[in-house]
């Protein structure tokens, strides 16, 4: 397989490799070291049937399936993620890490593309390591003691208006979840720091309240989305990405009005965040 990284910050095409096959235990740990390296992998041109993306996912852990997001009946570890023709809103359109109101966040995500608009839909990813190293040494050492409440409030208190102008849906009955996280994160396998908060799940630091918190928390978000710490994916039918969820955000663009566009997410069990 042959590696072309995407930006000098984050990303790399995976060429050469068809996922859809039973890869050798040295092909999935050489996947995984290149995710490591650039936070998310792409692959291009794959046909992937829902149960070959589910046995290419479990190579890499346990499938968590998604607490408020409604699944594929017959497949509920695939989550779909559709944009009708008709539809105004998606999902995804402000930089986001999946799901950290969960105490166990995801390890990662598998995002494949069985459907895409003719132009548009692009998706892109943040690097958060590079982002809490660019911080200066005096607000990394006050952030190192910090934790964040994350809580996904602002997903299920609006469930049915939100449901109401997509067709990725939200699960009616969804548990509110809220857990407490470090504010930086040790990467569990590089043991890298990364900055570890995000608009729409960190609701506030641990002991102040969210008005107390917002000044702070909307300079973090500024300082990991800045352009040079990203990268940017157009998506082709086939196509498959597979990031890193405890070192990135992702921002999906809704910029294809009329047309139609369809993914189906795996996404991979994680760990309590340290
Ligand atoms: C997501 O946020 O997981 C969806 C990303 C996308 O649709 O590109």
């Amino acid at each position: 397989m042959k590696v072309v990284p995407l930006t000098g910050s984050i990303g790399a095409e995976i060429l050469d490799i068809d996922i859809s096959s039973e890869l050798a235990e040295s092909v999935i740990a050489d996947i995984r070291d290149v995710l490591l390296k650039h936070k998310v992998v792409f692959f291009r041109e794959q046909n992937l049937t829902p149960e070959r993306q589910i046995a290419f996912a479990k190579r890499f852990g346990d499938i968590s399936t998604s607490p408020v997001y409604t699944t594929l009946k017959e497949h509920p570890e695939i989550m779909p993620v559709v944009k009708e023709a008709t539809d105004r809103d998606i999902i995804g359109d402000t930089w986001h890490t999946d799901e950290t109101f969960q105490q166990t966040p995801p390890m990662g995500s598998l995002l494949y593309a069985r459907q895409i608009p003719s132009v548009g839909g692009d998706t892109l990813w943040a690097n958060l390591g590079l982002a809490f190293d660019r911080l200066s040494d005096g607000m990394k050492e006050r952030l190192m003691t910090m934790k964040a409440i994350h809580s996904n409030d602002f997903l299920t208190a609006n469930a049915k208006a939100r449901n109401s102008t997509r067709s990725t849906k939200l699960r009616e009955d969804a548990p509110v979840m809220h857990s407490l996280h470090p504010v930086v994160r040790t990467h569990d396998e590089t043991n890298e720091k990364v900055l570890f908060v995000n608009q729409p799940f960190t609701y506030a630091f641990e002991g102040m309240t969210r008005e107390e918190s917002l000044p702070l928390l909307s300079f973090l978000y500024q300082a990991s989305s800045r352009p040079e710490l990203t990268c940017r994916f157009r998506w082709r039918k086939g196509s498959l990405a597979f990031w890193d969820n405890r070192c990135t955000l992702h921002y999906a663009c809704n910029d294809y009005s009329g047309e139609r566009r369809e993914m189906h997410r795996i996404t991979i069990e994680g760990s309590v965040p340290r």
